[in-house]
Order: C-alpha cells, then sequence, then structure tokens
C-alpha cells in the first residue's frame, strides 16, 4: 500500500502523513529532506545551488548524515532545496530511493510536491493537501519564530508565495494536483479532522482492495 500526500509549504502534508503511517503500519518518507539536504550540502560546500550539474552530482553521491542536520528546516535551506529541485538530473538522482522505499514493505506513506504524478502515478490513495497562503504562513511562521525571534510574518509569507510560485512554474514536475488526489483544505480543520477525513478514504481503498483480493 503507497499513500501519495501533496502539496504546497506548511499545508499540514508532514502532520498527515504521519500520523497516517502509524495508523495503517506503514512507514513514512517526508522527500522534501531529499531536496533539503541536497541544498544544505551544497550551502555547506560553498555551491550554488543554481548550478545543475553540480547539483546533480550532490544528488547522485547524495550523503545521508544531511538529513541529521539541524539547519535543514530553515528558509535558507527551504529555498535552496527549491532551486536545486527545478533540476532534472537532482530529481532522477533521488527517484530510485524514492521508489524502492515505498516498495519495500509494508509500504508507506511518502509527502512532497510530485509523488502521486510523478514517484507513485500507481499509488493506492493520493492526498493534495492545501491551505490558503495566509495561514500557511501563519503556521510556518509560529514554528519559525521560536528558534529566531526576528522573523516576520510578513518575511514568511513572501518566502512562502515565491516558493509556491517556483514549485508550480517548473518543468520538471510542477506541484499540482493529480487528477485522482482527493483535495483536502485544512485552512479551517484541526490536525484530526484532516485525519478523520483521510483515513475514511484510506479505508474506502482497503475495502475495495479486500474484495478484489
Ligand atoms: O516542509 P515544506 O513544505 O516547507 O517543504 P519541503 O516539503 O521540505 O520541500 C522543500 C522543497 O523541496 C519544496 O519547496 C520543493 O521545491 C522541493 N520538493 C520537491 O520538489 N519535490 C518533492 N517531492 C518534495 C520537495
Ligand atoms: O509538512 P508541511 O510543511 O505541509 O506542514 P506540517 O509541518 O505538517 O504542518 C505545519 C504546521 O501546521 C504544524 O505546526 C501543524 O501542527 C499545523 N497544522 C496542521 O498540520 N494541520 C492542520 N489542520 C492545522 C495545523
Amino acid at each position: 500500500m503507497i499513500i501519495a500526500v501533496d502539496g504546497p509549504a506548511a499545508s499540514g502534508k508532514g502532520t498527515l502523513s504521519r500520523r497516517l503511517a502509524s495508523l495503517y503500519g506503514l512507514k513514512h518518507l517526508d522527500t522534501g529532506a531529499l531536496y533539503r539536504g541536497v541544498a544544505w550540502l551544497m550551502l555547506k560546500r560553498d555551491l550554488d545551488p543554481r548550478d545543475a550539474d553540480q547539483a546533480t552530482e550532490v544528488a547522485r553521491n547524495f550523503d545521508p548524515e544531511a538529513l541529521g542536520s539541524a539547519e535543514l528546516r530553515t528558509p535558507t535551506v527551504g529555498r535552496g532545496a527549491s532551486l536545486v529541485a527545478v533540476h532534472e538530473g537532482v530529481r532522477s538522482a533521488l527517484f530510485d530511493f524514492q521508489r524502492n522505499f515505498g516498495l519495500t514493505p509494508p509500504g508507506a506513506v511518502l509527502d512532497g510536491r510530485d509523488i502521486g504524478t510523478v514517484i507513485f502515478p500507481d499509488a493506492t490513495v493520493k492526498f493534495f493537501i492545501t491551505a490558503s497562503p495566509e495561514e500557511r504562513a501563519r503556521r510556518r511562521y509560529e514554528e519559525l519564530r521560536v528558534q529566531d525571534p526576528s522573523v516576520t510574518y510578513e518575511s514568511t509569507l513572501e518566502e512562502l508565495r515565491r516558493r509556491d510560485e517556483r514549485d508550480q512554474s517548473r518543468a520538471e514536475a510542477p506541484l499540482k494536483p493529480a487528477a485522482d488526489a482527493e483535495i483536502i483544505d485544512t485552512s479551517k480543520l484541526t490536525p484530526d479532522e484532516v485525519l478523520a477525513r483521510a483515513s475514511r478514504l484510506v479505508d474506502n481503498a482497503l475495502r475495495d482492495f479486500a474484495k478484489q483480493g
């Protein structure tokens, strides 16, 4: 079983994915961390994330040490991630890892931007999680200001809009809902309400699966 969870920044993908994984006994992969990891490695080595050849080289020799970095969630690394994510070479270097992760029993929940469209077009269930830019900026700001009191709501909103725009307009695997994805707007929902809605769909899919098998 593969559950694909896509959507823009701070929409609540990670929160829903962790909860679905624990409810259904599946593994969870935050695929954004891979792109953030590539960006972090490049910034650490003074490389430019816009350089397609260098970014591809770093992605091909991905050092898992990057996933443990405390800086992975910073806005600078988030911006770098969306810059490295436009390169076709980077995306194809990370493709097999994501496929293999999902295909290893017992299955997985993967969250990102292109799980339902590119990585697992054949996923059992697909969700597209979204929320208004203002609500997403508010959520992200609440997280960021704990670590960095100089962060403002306005700069968080501005950065989030810029990243949305880059993710939606790129040629390779742009952010968009798969045709068969269930869209959930979480702007006015609690994490519990989102989980209740999503798990109803997963339960239906499991029932159909059992009937067919
Ligand atoms: O947590 P947040 O939603 O802010 O971002 P993330 O999921 O960690 O992703 C960081 C960046 O990586 C995104 O803005 C995308 O540019 C890129 N990404 C992608 O292109 N494809 C994915 N499957 C996941 C992330
Ligand atoms: O993974 P993504 O960047 O899409 O978002 P997240 O890290 O799961 O969620 C961002 C913040 O929104 C977290 O602090 C959540 O607690 C909060 N939140 C949510 O995930 N879902 C809601 N329905 C409401 C708030």
